[in-house]
């Protein structure tokens, strides 16, 4: 089934007018509005269109008062060591990853583990959120996702009071991604988040963005997004989520412990060795920005961390 999907030039057009009609304090049905700009569908197995839900594209979406970057942007410039070492060449190289079939193992400490396949995975309730993201490299985004609070999931096996971490782990056959061997970080890729965290309702876990199935090179079929977190946390192509009473590793603080830590919250007070990260580019800009804490997301987020210090759990 090839899902139905508006252009970006729609989309984005859409975006504008509703903007513009909040903006104006009309008040203006949104159902007609999504009549009229015909919203677009990604489709599940059985032909449903996973948003159905007007309210959906109008949630008050943290950074939805900043343009997203273009779907070009987002779909040629990735990280994602597996496949490429290279910004722009990991479309090329993920372009033939095999998504589907797909099994997402939840288990560890809770009371109903489940093994989930893709059509499992789309029937839970889609939204979509538009994120700023911030590399820790420096450079940003904004970008509109499709996919589930990740908490949706973490309900459904019901974690042990024992449980206090989430640890996820990514897909990885040299098969499949032959040039991994030379990566230079170990592998499989594995991050993790206190479960607070996991469960707090910014996290989700993305299926799609731009209203398009996600591309292999940003994650497919489902990867995490930690909006308040540098970008390297929203670990890509997930196969395993295990809850845990221990603070489970993450492949760059395993690599590089002095560099990476395993909160890697966005903070520009706690510069990165090598470089500040007290500014950001965003992608498509000229000049720098400052780099807000949190990521911008502080009013939602910083109550996560009272009574750390966040320079020594950086
Ligand atoms: N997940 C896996 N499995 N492998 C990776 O190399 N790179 C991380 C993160 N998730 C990575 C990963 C880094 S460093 C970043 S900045 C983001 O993915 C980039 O996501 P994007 O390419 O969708 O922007």
């Amino acid at each position: 089934m090839t899902p139905e999907i508006t252009p970006e030039s729609v989309y984005r057009n859409r975006r504008q007018i509703i903007k513009a009609s909040i903006l104006a304090g009309t008040s203006l049905a949104t159902a007609s509005l999504f009549e009229t700009f015909a919203p677009r569908r990604v489709m599940d197995n059985t032909g449903q269109a996973l948003i159905t839900n007007p309210e959906d594209f109008i949630y008050p979406k943290p950074g939805a008062d900043e343009p997203a970057n273009s779907f070009t942007d987002i779909a040629s410039y990735n990280n994602f060591y597996e496949f490429s070492t290279s910004k722009s060449a990991v479309a090329q190289a993920a372009k033939n990853f095999k998504t589907d079939p797909w099994k997402l193992e939840i288990g560890g400490m809770v009371g109903k583990a489940l093994l989930l396949d893709l059509a499992a995975l789309r029937t839970i309730e889609t939204v979509e959120r538009i994120y700023r993201m911030r590399c820790v490299e420096g450079w940003s985004m904004v970008i509109p996702w499709i996919g589930f609070p990740l908490r949706e999931l973490l309900e459904r096996v019901e974690p042990t009071s024992a449980a206090k971490y989430v640890a996820f782990q990514s897909y990885h056959d040299l098969q499949q991604m032959p040039d991994s061997d030379s990566a230079g970080i170990p592998l499989p890729y594995v991050e993790g988040l206190r479960l607070d965290e996991a469960m707090h309702p910014l996290t989700l876990l993305a299926t799609g963005l731009y209203g398009k199935t996600l591309p292999n090179q940003n994650g497919a079929p489902v990867r995490l997004v930690v909006p308040w977190k540098y970008g390297f946390k929203g670990i890509k192509s997930i196969v395993k989520i295990t809850l845990t009473d221990q603070q489970p590793p993450t492949t760059w603080s395993t690599a590089n412990p002095d560099e990476y830590g395993f909160y890697s919250n966005v903070n520009p007070d706690v510069p990165h060795p090598r470089w500040s990260q007290a500014h950001e580019m965003r992608i498509g800009e000229t000049f720098r920005r400052p780099t807000l804490m949190f990521n911008g997301y502080g009013d939602q987020v910083a109550s996560l961390y009272t009574g750390m210090d966040l320079k020594e759990h950086f």
